[in-house]
């Protein structure tokens, strides 16, 4: 079988209403400022441990994680731990060193024109390693681009993606991630470690953000 019909994502329908809330626990400070559970964290943790699977099965017998902070960070240490009990339990163990990156592209719900890296730039250490880059959410692959041409200027032996959230949008990022989650609609989530100008990363379902909540934690751009 061809390895992009196995490693499909779960693809979510523009018309998916999420749960309604009262039917999970979240923490009550949000109760107005998002409108559904859009994906359990309990489905969440499955799937990231699917794919932590797909990972060992692809890379040898060590990688460094390259972890894209803020958003990847609940991702990234799952993600890692899933392949940890899945090395415990066969009889292949996958070094993992884990590293991290951290940019910034958003304001409020927007994309900004400016990739920044604010982490350390050189990644020297990435120089003939095999890398996963480990992100929550790849769009229009604008920034995931910008990070990969980043990433091959330190000659590593090769380089995988692994993104949580792919999001259907016009001009959408194909190929560029090898591991994908969830394909999502065009909606701005929250949760899992997603922020709005850095709220809702202690909400540990990916949720959809109501209109008061928008304007609740709006930010002013200085541009
Ligand atoms: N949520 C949080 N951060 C994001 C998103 C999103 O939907 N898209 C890009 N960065
Ligand atoms: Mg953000």
């Amino acid at each position: 079988m061809d390895d992009a019909v196995i490693k499909k994502p779960i693809v979510i329908p523009d018309d998916w209403p999420g749960y309604s809330l009262e039917l999970f626990s979240y923490p009550e400070h949000y109760h107005e400022d998002i409108d559904s559970v859009y994906i359990p964290h309990g489905v969440i943790m499955n799937r990231v441990e699917r794919l932590a699977r797909y990972v060992m099965d692809d890379f040898g017998d060590s990688i460094v994680v390259l972890c894209v902070l803020k958003g990847g960070y609940k991702f990234c240490v799952d993600l890692v731990e899933f392949i940890k009990v899945l090395g415990r339990n066969s009889n292949k163990y996958l070094e993992t060193r884990v590293e991290f990156i951290r940019l910034k592209s958003y304001l409020n719900d927007q994309s900004t024109e400016e990739l920044q890296i604010i982490g350390s730039r050189d990644l020297s250490f990435l120089r003939g390693k095999s890398v996963l880059i480990v992100e929550a959410i790849v769009d229009t692959g604008k920034t995931m681009k910008a990070l990969l041409k980043h990433v091959e200027t330190f000659e590593p032996k090769m380089v995988k993606v692994a993104g949580l959230l792919v999001k259907r949008v016009p001009n959408m990022a194909e190929d560029l991630t090898d591991y994908v989650g969830f394909e999502i609609p065009n909606h701005f989530v929250v949760g899992y470690a997603l922020d709005y100008n850095e709220y809702f990363r202690d909400l540990n379902h990916i949720c959809v953000i109501s209109k008061i909540g928008k304007m609740k934690y709006k930010e002013q751009s200085n541009g």
